[in-house]
């Protein structure tokens, strides 16, 4: 049984966050942030809205294009690492929100991998014969868990979902392979210092000390995301038999400017060939990838039998690709 995707969606807050608003809340200068990172604009949630809201929204989207009920999924898969609440999974309030009765629904915690773990996880129930149409989101809100007063984190993040249908084809033109990694070496490079078992937020001290927020070693993340995101995406070429030129369009994780160009440059993929969008939304984590999908199979630039590659590194480590025959 092969796996296809047959709809893609996201949605995004209506609020849009500039780097020249940014200046005024913090010391920080759109020059700053357009060389080191590539973000010029992120987009950021609304009182009342819930990473829920964008992962129901990109789910509608992606069902509609897909031409399928809700009631006709049998799996939910979101990867996030702001839920609405730590329990229940947001993923049950999506089932909720969306109707799809039949299907069952967990979160997966693997940060910015979360959308390729997911993939991952789904190809495999489909190709077992565990499920047959599954739908994999990636949605975040980290404006919430972001430090607005740590220049060095605040202005790298956004807000956002994105979300794929996944269904068993007997054509041609599917998901060829994912391949996921973890190096848990690392877990204290990038994370959430506060609000589960080691800081609770029931102890005045984790918000008293900071330590509710993301927390990130910067420079040493960008070189472990560089050479995670290049081997991925060699597992996956090799596994496939195929070379970077016959890569059509390489979606990597959305982060930073200066990874992607690196991990274009290292792999031999012409700057043409690789999508970015982060200069409108930032790192968006687990949504960046399903976004930046969603954007290029809007846009026609997705043609039938193009070799896409998609890869992300993240908070972990996790990181790894999956290749596309669309
Ligand atoms: O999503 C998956 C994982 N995440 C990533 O992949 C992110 C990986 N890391 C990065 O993207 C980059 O390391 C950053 C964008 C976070 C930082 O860029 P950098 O070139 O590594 O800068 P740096 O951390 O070495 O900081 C350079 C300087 C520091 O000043 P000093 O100590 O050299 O005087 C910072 O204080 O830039 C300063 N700085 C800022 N200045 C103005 C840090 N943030 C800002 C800011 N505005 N917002």
């Amino acid at each position: 049984m092969n796996v296809r995707i047959t709809g893609t969606g996201s949605a995004l807050p209506g609020k849009i966050l500039t780097n020249a608003e940014l200046e005024q809340l913090i010391d920080t200068t759109d020059e700053w942030i357009t060389t080191r990172t590539g973000i010029k604009e992120r987009r950021i949630a609304a009182d009342g809205e819930y990473t829920s809201t964008f992962a129901a929204e990109a789910a509608r989207r992606a069902l509609a294009m897909a031409g399928i009920q809700p009631e006709e999924l049998d799996l939910i898969i979101l990867g996030t690492v702001t839920p609405d609440f730590p329990f229940p999974s947001t993923a049950c309030i999506v089932q909720d929100l969306l109707g799809a009765t039949n299907a069952t629904a967990f979160d997966l915690s693997a940060a910015c991998s979360g959308f390729i773990f997911g993939l991952s996880i789904a190809e495999k129930y489909i190709r077992t014969g565990a499920a047959r149409k599954v739908l994999v989101i990636g949605a975040e809100i980290l404006s919430r868990i972001v430090d607005w007063e740590d220049r060095n984190t605040c202005v790298l993040f956004g807000d956002g979902a994105g979300a794929v249908i996944l269904e068993g084809s007997e054509g041609d033109h599917s998901l060829l392979s994912t391949h996921t990694f973890s190096n848990g070496e690392y877990w204290n490079l990038l994370y959430q210092q506060g609000s589960g078992s080691r800081n609770p937020a029931t102890d005045s001290r984790t918000l008293d000390e900071r330590r509710i927020y993301l927390a990130m070693a910067g420079n040493d993340v960008f070189k472990h995301a560089v050479r995670g995101m290049e081997e991925a995406a060699v597992k996956a070429l090799d596994a496939n038999g195929l070379t970077s030129s016959d890569i059509s369009l390489m979606i990597p994780h959305q982060a930073n400017r200066r990874i992607i160009d690196a991990t274009a440059k290292r792999l031999g993929v012409d700057s043409d060939r690789v999508f970015v969008n982060l200069h409108h939304y930032g790192n968006t984590s687990s949504a960046s990838i399903p976004i930046a999908l969603d954007e290029a199979n809007r846009q026609g630039t997705l043609k039938p039998a193009n070799k896409i590659l998609l890869v992300a590194f993240g908070g972990g480590f996790t990181y790894g690709s999956a290749l596309i025959d669309w």
